[in-house]
């Protein structure tokens, strides 16, 4: 995203991929979805200021523990008049993202577990099968193979949405 002025705006789309191993096109990517700030030269090139690299390096060290640019986005709206994030804020928003990352992997280590039973096996049984069929969730949709009547685990969740929603013992 271009801003009208910055004094320090001196780097040019390449420097800044190079100084932080990026393709040029991620560069404009990147700025394009307002993740870093660029100013237009009167010949419409982008230059960056030089806390484009920090900020490029938040958002890699964000990406690398598995955050999604709208996210990092979120997080850098947070900062008070869009500021490249300071020492604090990356240790305030690691911190925040921590408990988020502790339940991602639990949640990998459940379904490594349920793959182990699967190695060697291959039944792909919806008795027995506790990633074809975790937790009997096909038994939630009515009798019959719910799979092969064209139903899967999404319809099994918006069951369970549904029936939260009505249910008024949940209220
Ligand atoms: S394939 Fe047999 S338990 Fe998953």
């Amino acid at each position: 995203m271009s801003t009208p002025s910055a004094p320090d705006a001196t780097l040019t789309v390449g420097d800044v991929a190079d100084r932080v191993g990026l393709a040029p096109s991620a560069v404009r990517y990147y700025d394009e979805r307002g993740l870093i700030r660029s100013v237009r030269t009167t010949g419409g090139q982008r230059r960056f200021g030089r806390d484009t690299i920090r900020r490029l390096a938040f958002i890699s060290a964000a990406q690398q523990v598995g955050k999604t640019l709208d996210q990092i986005a979120d997080a850098l709206e947070t900062l008070p008049d869009e500021r490249t994030p300071t020492h604090d804020d990356w240790a305030a928003i690691a911190t925040s993202w921590r408990p988020g990352l502790d339940e991602q992997i639990a949640r990998l280590e459940a379904l490594r577990d349920k793959l182990d039973g699967c190695i060697g096996c291959g039944c792909l049984s919806l008795e027995r099968c506790a990633l074809w069929n975790p937790d009997d969730a096909a038994a939630t949709l009515g009798d019959g193979a719910r799979w092969l009547l064209g139903e899967s685990l999404s319809d099994v969740d918006a069951t369970a949405t549904a029936t939260a929603v009505h249910d008024p013992s949940r209220s």
